[in-house]
């Protein structure tokens, strides 16, 4: 064990498994709340999930405003627009129930009470704000673990790309896993989202900032990723399979909070934000190119194959940590290219001419490029986004 420093930060309590949802009123009981703001998207309220969490607020007979008017993947300007609507209401009480835009949304008004600065302000001096209001976060996807981060991504149009905003202030107080929330999601969502889970686990177990707390969390969700995504994704009536995705990306959650991901992730932050590629996508698309490039460090494939002896759970024996290491990236390959998640940016209107500026803006993701084991030069940037071109 390493005896360097490290820490864990996680919510007050999380709720998983049937019935989940009905904590909601004792939540806010012991919290003292007298008015909620309730942070969702209208496509989760027009599939009636929303509904679930409205009976808990009628439940508690407390009054509550909702907020949905923002896009996915938002803007920091379309985030803040959603803020100075909820600013000075005197909510004591945020609920989010959504995907990871719509938590990371709600997770910036929780610090952002005050007129002093905003979302804009945020993206210079992150720390800055503290903690305003307590938030409940109840994830539809599963997913990006926003759940349990202390960041929230927002799109930055002027520069094109997107942004990652780390403060402790922003960790759920409280979380609820609720299955009945995935079980319908799209095949399309549900795979792009689950091998953006998939994607937190293996960064973060490979990333230099990783440790034996984020390892724990990254092994176990990765496990289980691997061997229950594609039945979560394919048939609409595996409950527990959509459920184990839940929890995973979850555990990718608590994994990004204690280590960071790396280059899959850092790469991928110039195609949502100039090409609006959505996020599960554009890591499904560069996770194996990564992958590959990585390999090139025998340090790395050591790792890859402590990660196919805990996920790996077949007849096949494998001696070698390269053999193991070749097999892990071949199955995370089988996975994306089975789950039929787009590969190909020609479809996002990227063209060969935009290769320069990718190139420039992907190395711009230092915050987490710094976590990749293998320095990545201007020439590997280059070779990955070449692959997907
Ligand atoms: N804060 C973090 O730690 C963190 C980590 C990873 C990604 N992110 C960010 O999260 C955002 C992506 O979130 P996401 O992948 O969860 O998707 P999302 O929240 O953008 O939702 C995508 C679409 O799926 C729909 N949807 C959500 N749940 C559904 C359900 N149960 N059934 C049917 N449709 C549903 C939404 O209405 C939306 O149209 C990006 O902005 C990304 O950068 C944040
Ligand atoms: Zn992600």
């Amino acid at each position: 064990m390493s005896l360097e420093k490290y820490s864990l930060k996680l919510p007050k309590a999380v709720f998983s498994g049937t019935d989940s949802m009905d904590n909601i009123p004792e939540i806010l009981k012991q919290n003292g709340v007298k008015k909620v703001a309730a942070f969702t998207d209208k496509g989760i309220r027009t599939l009636g999930l929303f509904d679930l969490v409205e009976e808990q607020l009628k439940k508690a007979e407390l009054p509550y405003d909702i907020y949905d008017d923002f896009p996915p993947e938002p803007s920091y300007q379309a985030v803040q627009k959603v803020i100075d609507q909820f600013k000075g209401k005197g909510y004591d009480f945020i609920v989010a129930c959504g995907g990871g835009s719509v938590m990371d949304t709600a997770k910036l008004a929780s610090i952002l009470v005050t007129d002093e600065y905003g979302v804009k302000e945020l993206l210079d001096d992150p720390k800055r704000a503290k903690k305003c209001v307590p938030i409940l976060t109840i994830p539809t996807t599963a997913g990006t673990g926003a759940e349990c981060t202390p960041n929230a991504i927002v799109g930055v149009p002027e520069k094109e790309v997107k942004i990652g905003i780390v403060n402790d202030n922003m960790m759920s107080d409280y979380v609820i896993l609720d299955a009945r929330l995935i079980k319908n999601l799209p095949r399309k969502i549900a795979a792009s989202t689950g091998v953006d889970a998939m994607c937190h686990c293996i960064e973060c177990f490979t990333s230099n900032k990783s440790n034996p707390f984020s390892d724990t969390f990254a092994l176990r969700g990765f496990d289980i990723i691997m061997n229950n995504i594609e039945k979560a994704c394919d048939d609409p009536t595996a409950l527990t399979e959509k459920n184990n995705m839940q929890i995973a990306a979850f555990y990718g959650g608590v994994a990004i909070t204690a280590s960071g991901t790396t280059a899959v992730h850092a790469l991928s932050y110039p195609l949502g934000g100039k090409y609006h590629v959505a996020h599960g996508v554009s890591n499904a698309m560069l996770l194996i190119p990564v992958m590959n490039m990585n390999a090139e460090d025998p340090a790395f494939r050591a790792k890859l194959a402590a990660a196919w002896d805990v996920a790996y759970h077949g007849e096949e024996r494998l001696a070698t940590v390269d053999e193991k290491a070749k097999a892990l990236i071949d199955w995370m390959d089988r996975i994306v290219k089975h789950l039929e998640i787009p590969t190909d940016l020609k479809e996002f209107g990227v063209k060969p001419e935009d290769l320069d500026w990718l190139v420039e803006a992907g190395l711009q993701q230092q915050r987490l490029l710094v976590n990749n084991m293998k320095q990545v030069t201007a020439d590997d940037a280059r070779k990955i986004y070449q692959q997907v071109m």
